[in-house]
Order: structure tokens, then C-alpha cells, then sequence
């Protein structure tokens, strides 16, 4: 059960590809909490996901957009404001794909078409997304715009290939814009930097199931969940965290701060 904190509120949710993307979880606490909102996708994505079941869920209208064209996103925005009866509150931005890291590509070996797409739907589209919300004249004050980011984007992790740079773009572009949005209307943008977490884009990475079990285990509180990371953008979007922006918001149960934990020690001397 919510506590209303997003009552009244209107937004954008990218995504939500199946129950276990952070973005489905997120829908369903954005409307335990009183939210009213429009869910998108890609429409390769709509057509193999389950989006329309979380809709029903969630009484929400499903418009597709490819969120790297900017055409797609210019629809969206002035076709959700429709839907919704008004201007938004919150958007998330919940993406992330490469080609290279999909394909098995070594970082030494990377396909530069791919490279660049990787750049474009992971990245930059965060930019299209932020650019076609400033162009529809689409946020009301105060509003929050989030993206979701990996530790990558600081240290190497070296199944992440060329993900860590887009993940550098992302991370840059919500400092960049949230500078502009925030004189223009006081619309905060940040991201949350999210431990590893069992979804489709998550175990697209190379040995993803070890990597999972080390992070849980180099983090004291163990890795954050799509749930708890559903409930942090909840208050992100909320009017508890009107002057937070431009961040990089570490959600990974301390592995960010950690040198070593007695769970990796006794691993190492085993
Ligand atoms: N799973 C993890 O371990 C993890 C950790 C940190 C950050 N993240 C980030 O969280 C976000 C959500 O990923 P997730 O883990 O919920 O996985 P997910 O696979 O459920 O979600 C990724 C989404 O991106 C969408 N997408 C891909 N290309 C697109 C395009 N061109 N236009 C619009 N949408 C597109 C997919 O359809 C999918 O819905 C991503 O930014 C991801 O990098 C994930």
C-alpha cells in the first residue's frame, strides 16, 4: 500500500519491458502511490513484452517510441500531455542496450557502427529525451527527471564493454541538463547509479550470475533490488526531494564505498 506521495502527480515511464525490469516495478509503486502516467517502449520491445498486462494494472495508455528518434519522442510527449489532461511531473528514463556486449564483442574487437549505437540508445538518447521535454514545453515546475546508470560509468568492469561510456555520457548529461533545466522551470535531473540486478539487460552481461553473487557480497547491505530502486525513484520523484539535482545517486548497498568485506576475505582464504 502507498502513502500517496505521488498523488495527482503525471508522467513518462521508458522501459518497463517485462516484471522483472526496474521500470515495471516502478510503474506499479508510481500508481500505489497515486500516480497518473503513460508507459513507452520501443516498438520491437511492445511487440515481444507483456506491457500491455502491466497497463491494465496500471490504467495506463501504452504509446510506443524508438527513444532515440526524435520524431517518436516529439509524439510522445505531446501525445502523453493529451492522455494525461496536462503537463508532467516526472519522467524515467530506464534504457540501456548494446549491440557489442549482446553480441559477445571484446572491447579490443568492437563493431564501430555498434559502438555508435550503443552511444545513441544508452546515452545520448537520454539528451533526446531531455531536449524533446524542454521543446514540447512538456514539465511542470519542480519537476524530476531520472535516468538509471552502473558503477561502470567510474571503474572498469570488463564485461561492461562499451556500455562504461555510454553509461559516462548518461551520468555527464544529467549534470549538463540539469543545469539548463533547472533555471529554466526548477525541473531537477539525476540519475541513480543501481547495483547489478537480474533483469534482461542485466544478465546480458558476460558472467553475469558471478558478478551478481561478488557485488552482493562486497556490498554490506548486500545488492539493492529492483523493488528498492523502484521505491528511491518513487521519492526522487516526489516533493520530498525538490532540491536534489544534477547527481549521481549511488544505490548499491555500499559496494561504491567498500574496499573489502569479510564475505570476499573468506572467499579468497577458502
Ligand atoms: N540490470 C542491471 O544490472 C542494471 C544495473 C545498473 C543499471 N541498470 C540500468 O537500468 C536500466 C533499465 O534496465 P533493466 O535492468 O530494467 O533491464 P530491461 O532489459 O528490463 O530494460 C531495458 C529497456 O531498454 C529498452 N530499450 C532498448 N532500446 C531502446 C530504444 N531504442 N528505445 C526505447 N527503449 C529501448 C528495452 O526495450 C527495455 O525495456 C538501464 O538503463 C540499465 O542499464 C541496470
Amino acid at each position: 500500500m502507498g502513502n500517496n506521495i505521488l498523488k495527482g502527480k503525471k508522467g513518462i515511464i521508458f522501459g518497463a519491458l517485462d516484471e522483472n525490469s526496474i521500470a515495471w516495478k516502478t510503474a506499479l509503486q508510481a500508481h500505489a502511490e497515486g500516480a497518473s502516467f503513460v508507459l513507452t517502449n520501443a516498438p520491437i520491445a511492445l511487440r515481444m513484452g507483456q506491457i500491455n498486462e502491466l497497463a491494465k494494472q496500471c490504467n495506463a495508455e501504452v504509446i510506443p517510441a524508438d527513444a532515440t528518434s526524435i520524431e517518436d519522442l516529439t509524439n510522445l510527449f505531446e501525445k502523453s500531455m493529451e492522455v494525461l489532461g496536462g503537463k508532467l511531473d516526472f519522467v524515467l528514463h530506464s534504457i540501456g542496450m548494446s549491440p557489442n556486449v549482446r553480441k559477445g564483442k571484446e572491447y579490443g574487437d568492437l563493431n564501430y557502427d555498434w559502438y555508435l549505437k550503443t552511444l545513441d540508445i544508452s546515452g545520448i538518447s537520454f539528451h533526446k529525451v531531455l531536449q524533446t521535454a524542454e521543446k514540447t514545453e512538456a514539465m511542470n515546475e519542480w519537476g524530476s527527471i531520472m535516468a538509471l546508470t552502473y558503477i561502470a560509468a567510474q571503474r572498469t568492469f570488463p564485461d561492461y564493454g562499451d556500455m562504461a561510456q555510454a553509461k559516462a555520457i548518461l551520468e555527464s548529461i544529467a549534470r549538463s541538463y540539469g543545469h539548463r533545466f533547472a533555471k529554466l522551470n526548477h525541473v531537477r535531473v539525476n540519475t541513480i547509479s543501481q547495483s547489478p540486478t537480474m533483469t534482461t539487460a542485466g544478465s546480458g552481461v558476460g558472467g553475469f550470475d558471478v558478478f551478481f553473487d561478488y557485488a552482493d557480497k562486497m556490498s554490506p547491505l548486500g545488492n539493492a533490488s529492483a523493488e528498492d530502486c523502484a521505491n528511491y525513484i518513487i521519492m526522487m520523484f516526489s516533493d520530498y526531494t525538490r532540491m536534489v539535482t544534477m547527481q549521481n545517486l549511488m544505490h548499491d548497498g555500499g559496494f561504491s564505498s567498500s574496499g573489502i568485506t569479510e564475505e570476499i576475505i573468506g572467499q579468497m582464504t577458502k
